[in-house]
């Protein structure tokens, strides 16, 4: 359906001296690639991130972004300071945000329409926790989170941004959707963004799983109609277990 992207989420792992030479063996690992290759790296590491992928195939995104455009927002950092730095994509609304962080669905609307603004790429995150699956709202809540998110952005503005399912009890716990249970959802999500826009235009908008995707069921992952890509913690980490997930998309 949608293009087919790639992205890792480093979280908040490795030093901003190890990213040059970690994205220049992701580069190495991924060459040739049938899909979009994104690595998204803390702040501080972005610099040496986007050094390392000028030129190349690979795209740097951001974990995160204000929605301000400047001001007094201590340790805050702006859509354009990410522009500025040549940032292609950013991840809004993860989990451990809307968890840690106090994000909500009305920040992740406004970021996204702050991202989408400055020519960012917008990789949005919802998700349900277990209680919310076994308790059957997931649908139900994932249909808020899609519909806030969306609100006030226009089709044209819609089909560039990535959404990212993430069932928060897959999260870094082993523990991956079956690949029925995520195709539920994706397919849910394209049906929803169906409804707010249209079906073509649902087509076009790329949905990734997220969930302890790793080399062994990715392909299984990404055979399904509506799961476009992935967004990869963990695994993203080393090369040789990120590499057979890009693959994968062959
Ligand atoms: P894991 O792949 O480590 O489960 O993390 C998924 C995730 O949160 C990506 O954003």
């Amino acid at each position: 359906m949608g293009k087919y992207i790639i992205a890792g989420n480093w979280k908040m792992n490795k030093l901003p001296s190890e990213t040059y030479d970690f994205i220049k063996e992701i580069e190495k690992v991924t060459m040739g690639a049938n899909c979009e290759v994104v690595c998204c790296t803390p702040y501080v590491n972005l610099t040496e991130a986007v050094r390392a992928a000028k030129g190349t195939h690979v795209k740097i995104g951001a974990e995160n972004l204000h929605f301000e455009d400047k001001g007094a927002f201590t340790g805050e950092v702006s859509a354009d300071m990410l522009c500025d730095l040549g940032v292609d994509y950013v991840i809004i609304g993860h989990s451990e945000r809307r968890q840690y962080f106090a994000e909500t669905d009305e920040t992740v609307n406004k970021k996204t329409i702050k991202a989408l603004e400055k020519g960012l790429i917008p990789i949005v995150c919802v998700g349900e926790s277990l209680e919310e699956r076994e308790a059957g709202i997931t649908m139900d809540l994932i249909a808020i989170q899609i519909k806030k998110a969306f609100a006030n952005i226009s089709a044209e503005d819609a089909k560039k941004v990535v959404v990212a399912y993430e069932p928060i009890w897959a999260i870094g716990t082993g523990k991956t959707a079956t690949a029925e249970q995520a195709e539920e959802v994706c397919k849910g999500i394209r049906e929803i963004l169906g409804e707010l826009y249209c079906v073509d235009c649902a087509k076009e908008i790329t949905i990734q799983y997220g969930g302890s995707m790793n080399d062994q069921n990715a392909a299984e992952l990404l055979a399904k109609t509506n799961i476009d890509g992935g967004l990869i913690g963990g695994a993203s980490l080393v090369a040789e277990k990120f590499a057979p997930i890009v693959k994968a998309c062959d």
